[in-house]
């Protein structure tokens, strides 16, 4: 079957994938393989508990074309990255389990090929191996000893060797070298009659993070879900019942979306659904409506979902300016602040640092989260602590969150995701309008972060900030983007190099940090970010004939400072290819071998025109270098295990 004919059968997208590959059916007997040893091998650079969780979750009940809903859902979840995808649909109590390793093409290759039938329940499952290869066996589903409970699982199951240990000294055997099949096999084992009891018991002996979706086999029009530390999200439509672990996946059938807690158990039908806490009891839950557009998650004529959300800039950042919500904030000018975030956001971190020291003479500490949570952090009475985060389920920040919380500091979280997890456990939370971003490097979810910081700045310096600057801004980065084949030249100059420096002072350093993090994670040439002054005290000994530096100099009260150094690294031979703005180009041209010249606006807001060369820059080399743009290799877009 043709590419051309997988998409108009299932509807979907399957990008760059060929038809390759083989996976078997598998009915589900009794029968089991002999156990193997959990390979720790499989991916080397990821230490054994896993550093990254990239799986996605889809399920339906009702009167959907349940493999076609299945495949399609899974191709929304695929810019989480996947290496494995498989689904089960439940048909006249016999569930069938399709999977294989590699692309969904091939998956729905085999869906076609095997064809499952008119089922009217099923579960799918996009896997990144932790635990075990990516192979056929490894991939979700996993189904019980006798086949009665079938399991998709994002998280990771910390306690599995002990619960494997004491289930096969109960006569049960393992097919597959995951920490996910213990699941279906615990619930087998724990089952007495009630399929939400037998789910809520088997969930207390797991240790770790889990958002499950469970099929039993005699329940033939039910989903079960629970969910611990990974989000999952379950919606009701008029065909029926729908889960997923992410938005994108839901968009085309609800936006009133129902946020599964942790310690929640859900049974979802065709026509209710029906969520218990704790204790067992039936819990009242009120939806959440998303306002993204279905046509927001997909590339909509880029070729890549990166582009595609560099684009979408002007527009995120006009949406986040209409948010008043830190104007209905009560914020009491702190003594104090720390800013916690991991990664981009961290880096937009050190921008609103700046602005915040700056403009409202708050002393500002940035933290990066996965350092925060495990110091012993001083926090004053009136201190304020502020998250960021895009996705709002990075599991570091969350729980770094949660210390500052201990810690008695009050906590705003700035988050794009609406009902995430830090959202939800904040005190306050200011939603950045990005809209849903796909690919796995961050571009206008930082543009959005960086309008936060600003709008947060201007608020707590009692608005001797002012925004007019900012609102002149999504116009400003439309004229950049009418540009962007001059940078990509730029880039078919410099991406032969096999490193790259990123310099800048104050405001530019800041700016440097995510303009050198964009470049190493989708072009994988090794970058680093300097402060200017700083280069002269060891790394200037890197510099050689033709080593690329690219030179912000945006700050007129620093420029010459930077010229300084720019003469340092051009003397012994650095390419130079400089960042600065119209009224300093001049100057600029007389140190650098090229220049971006942006349009004038009060220094403090240029970081955020100036990164958009520095994202088009970074994109255009990983393309020109042949690199997967929106799934750079052992990344995850929200990195929700520790
Ligand atoms: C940025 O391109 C990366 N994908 C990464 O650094 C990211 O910003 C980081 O993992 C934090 O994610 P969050 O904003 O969802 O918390």
């Amino acid at each position: 079957m043709t590419r051309r004919e997988l998409i108009e059968r299932f509807g979907g997208w399957f990008p760059g994938s060929t038809v390759e590959g083989k996976a078997e059916k598998m009915r589900v007997t009794a029968e089991q393989r002999p156990d193997q040893v959990v390979s720790l091998q499989t991916f080397p650079e990821i230490n054994q508990t896993g550093e990254l969780n990239m799986c996605g979750i889809i399920g339906c009940t009702g009167s959907f074309d349940t493999a076609k809903v299945l495949l399609r859902g899974l191709s929304k979840l695929e810019y989480r990255g996947y290496d494995s995808a498989g689904i089960a649909v439940l048909c006249e109590n016999e569930i069938k389990v399709i999977k294989c390793k590699g692309r969904l093409l091939n998956l729905a290759a085999l869906v076609e090929e095997k064809n499952p039938g008119n089922c009217s329940v099923g579960i799918g499952h996009t896997r990144w191996a932790t635990h075990g290869e990516p192979n056929d066996i490894n991939s979700h589903p996993h189904v019980s000893g006798k086949g009665k409970f079938c399991v998709v699982h994002n998280g990771i199951i910390e306690n599995y060797m002990d619960i494997r240990e004491n289930l096969r000294s109960a006569g049960y055997s393992f097919v597959s070298e995951t920490d996910s099949e213990v699941i279906a096999h615990l619930l087998e084992y724990n089952y007495k009659g009630d399929t939400v009891s037998c789910l809520r018991e088997t969930v207390m002996q797991l240790e770790g993070s889990y958002a499950l979706g469970v099929l039993d086999r005699d329940e033939p029009k039910k989903i079960f879900t629970a969910r611990k530390d990974s989000p999952l999200i379950l919606g009701l439509t008029d065909k029926g019942g729908i889960i997923a672990s992410d938005i994108p996946a839901m968009l085309e059938y609800t936006r009133d979306i129902f946020i599964a807690e942790d310690g929640e158990i859900a049974s979802v039908s065709d026509d209710a659904i029906i969520f218990y806490n704790q204790l067992g009891l039936e819990i009242d839950k009120k939806t959440t409506h998303v306002d993204w557009e279905a046509g927001s998650a997909e590339k909509g004529g880029f070729e890549h979902f990166m582009l595609k959300e560099i684009h979408e800039e002007p527009t995120a950042i006009r949406d986040t300016i209409a948010n008043d919500a830190f104007d209905r904030m009560n914020i009491v000018k702190p003594d104090r602040m720390h800013i916690i975030a991991c990664g981009t956001a961290y880096h937009a971190g050190v921008v609103g640092k700046y602005v915040i020291e700056e403009m409202a003479g708050i002393p500002v500490e940035v933290e990066v989260a996965s350092e925060y949570r495990y110091k012993n952090p001083i926090v004053g009475k009136n201190h304020l602590t502020v998250v960021i985060s895009q996705s709002g389920e990075t599991i570091d920040t969350l729980f770094a969150m949660r210390k500052a919380k201990e810690m008695g500091s009050r906590v705003i979280a700035v988050v794009n995701v609406v009902g995430s997890s830090i959202a939800r456990e904040a005190d306050d939370v200011f939603y950045t309008r990005a809209g849903p971003e796909i690919a796995v490097a961050s571009t206008k979810a930082y543009s959005t972060q960086l309008t936060a910081m600003y709008m947060l700045a201007s608020k707590l310096s009692e608005g001797k900030l002012k925004l007019d600057g900012l609102r002149r801004i999504p116009d400003m980065i439309k004229g950049i983007l009418s540009c962007k084949e001059d940078i990509q030249r730029f880039a078919s100059d410099l991406f032969g190099g096999s490193s790259i420096f990123f310099i800048g002072r104050g405001l530019d350093y800041a700016l440097s940090m995510e303009g050198s993090l964009k470049l190493k994670e989708i072009s994988y040439i090794h970058s680093e970010a300097y402060a200017g002054g700083e280069l002269k005290h060891g790394t200037i000994a890197l510099i050689e004939e033709g080593t690329p530096v690219i030179c912000s100099m945006t700050q007129p009260h620093i420029f010459s400072k930077m010229a300084g150094n720019v003469r340092e690294i051009q003397a012994r031979g650095a390419k130079v290819l400089s960042i600065t703005s119209k009224s300093m180009e001049n100057e600029a041209k007389r140190v650098s071998d090229m220049v971006i010249s942006l349009p004038d606006i009060e220094p403090v807001y240029m970081p955020i025109t100036a990164i958009v060369p520095m994202q088009l820059f970074a994109y255009y080399c990983a393309v020109l270098k042949g690199c997967d743009v929106d799934k750079p290799r052992n990344l995850a877009k929200s990195v929700t295990v520790e």
